[in-house]
């Protein structure tokens, strides 16, 4: 088995030979931090995203989804806080001309002390810089990047400038181009405040109660500097986010039900809780009361694939504030007004694919005494895999195809079926675990004697043979 950066670029290399996640605009060298997602990463994000939706507001009754516009008035990034708070400090190296977020430099620099066994001065540091962050002391975090000999790694040189704030929005202009007519817009960087502005619309003409959520998946864009992490930190990205609306007071219950409520859906996934822990935030966003993130395990360490904020009524009175619009609820159990706090949920669908395949990812050896052999399989969730079913007629004569043609017919309404007649067995066998296909059928001279075929389980790699007739139910009940 690859050690685990080794793991992390087979993966990368895998995802862009079977068709899951390329660079995007290849062709022209590439463009950083954005990805373009293949044939089956499309279909296997589809799955994910839609196994989010399902449980969030399907299984959540009194959750509701929206799909608002990623382009939103100006305002509401005021309101947000996002024009004057959404930035990070960054320092230049003034011989390569990179620039790098200051904690990420410093954790890149943690990580190498770690691999060198130095855990504790690593940890000193990691404490260090989590003090001087929380204190906005940039000529401590300077001299601390100083004091370490911590180098850009372009360059090889600690020429540094001072550390300065950077806004990762991105503006466009929409309206005439330039002029006193255009307007400065901004793609939203979160799907959460098109909730936020909805909240009025969608509590009146859905009749909501308090305690109600509504949810949205939708593109953000964040222009992250240091982003070399393949699909973990992107420019382009998706989220799945839901805001629930309680009741001032109740937060502390419904941060805790939402904690645990997220930790089980993400074990509800098949990864074992040994991959996943809790990092509570020590510092806290000036509104927040709380807020955690869901860590996994990634070949690049633990990190963040989800965070649970406690957001008080933050963002619900400051577009009150900005908008001029009263923003509040009647709560008849109480008989009181008042503006409703919330608990978000946020997770990235990006981020949620690069754990999938992490986790499905194995390099597996098959050798024995006679021979040397190994593939390479994904053992996704069958109900995530792109493809749920491959059909395999043994030969292109004798009657096969038509006969595999029909279950493909009988199969593909209900689920992702994928039709191969070329090469031997084995070879399509390996190019399905490598796609991770949970099912393959063959069809051979048998199946025209007794109307049964082969079915081969990807994770065993056993076979059996079950009536044609059972083909679909069989799959059915192993994707559930
Ligand atoms: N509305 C709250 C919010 O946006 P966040 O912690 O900034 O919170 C939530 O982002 C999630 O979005 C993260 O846990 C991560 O999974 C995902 N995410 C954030 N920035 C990302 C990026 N540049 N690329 C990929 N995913 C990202």
């Amino acid at each position: 088995m690859a050690n685990d950066i080794n793991r992390f670029q087979a993966i990368i290399a895998h995802c862009k030979e079977y068709g899951f996640i390329f660079p995007s605009s290849e062709i022209y060298d590439g463009l950083s931090a954005v990805y373009d997602y293949g044939q089956y990463g499309s279909e296997l994000k589809k799955n994910i995203r839609d196994y989010w939706w399902k449980s969030m507001t399907q299984l959540h009754e009194n959750i509701v989804g929206i799909d608002a516009a990623i382009f939103m008035h100006p305002t509401t990034w005021k309101a947000s806080g996002h024009v004057d708070n959404f930035s990070d400090p960054m320092i230049d190296n003034r011989d390569s001309k990179k620039r790098y977020r200051v904690d990420h430099l410093i954790e890149g620099y943690a990580d190498e002390l770690k691999s060198k066994g130095q855990a504790e001065e690593a940890d000193a540091l990691l404490t260090r810089m989590d003090q001087l962050l929380a204190a906005d002391d940039f000529a401590g975090l300077k001299e601390l990047i100083l004091a370490n000999h911590i180098k850009c790694a372009v360059s090889g040189t600690d020429n540094w400038t001072d550390i300065r704030q950077f806004n990762l929005m991105f503006s466009t202009q929409m309206g005439s181009t330039g002029g006193e007519e255009a307007n400065e817009i901004y793609l939203r960087p979160e799907t959460a405040q098109g909730i936020f502005v909805n909240f009025l619309n969608v509590q009146k003409s859905g009749r909501m109660k308090i305690p109600f959520g509504i949810a949205q998946i939708g593109k953000a864009f964040r222009n992250e500097i240091v982003a070399r992490q393949f699909i973990f930190r992107m420019r382009e990205f998706e989220q799945m986010e839901m805001q629930f609306f309680i009741r001032p007071g109740t937060q502390k219950e419904w941060y805790e039900y939402w904690k645990q409520e997220r930790m089980n859906w993400h074990l509800s996934l098949g990864i074992p809780a040994s991959r996943y822990r809790f990092h509570d935030h020590t510092k806290l966003a000036f509104y927040a009361d709380a807020a955690c993130d869901i860590e996994y395990d990634f070949p690049i360490g633990f990190k963040e694939v989800e965070g649970i904020h406690s957001r008080t009524d933050h963002d619900l009175g400051s577009h009150q504030r900005f908008s001029k619009k009263k923003i509040a609820y009647f709560d008849n159990e109480i008989n009181q007004s008042y503006t409703p706090y919330v608990v978000e949920t946020s997770i990235g669908l990006d981020r949620t694919v690069l754990m999938v395949l992490s986790e499905a990812y194995e390099e597996e050896d098959l050798s024995t005494a006679e021979k040397k052999d190994s593939r390479v399989v994904l053992r996704f969730p069958p109900r995530l895999a792109p493809i749920k079913l491959a059909v395999f007629p043994l030969l292109k004569k004798d009657g096969l195809p038509e006969i595999a043609r029909q279950v493909m017919d009988e199969c593909k309404p209900h689920f992702r079926c994928f039709y191969e007649e070329k090469d031997a067995i084995g070879k399509r066998y390996r190019r399905m675990d490598a796609i991770g296909t949970p099912f393959c059928i063959t069809i051979d001279h048998q199946t025209k004697e007794d109307n049964t075929v082969t079915i081969r389980h990807r994770d065993t790699m056993l076979q059996e043979r079950i009536p044609l007739s059972e083909v679909r139910a069989v799959v059915e009940k192993g994707i559930l």
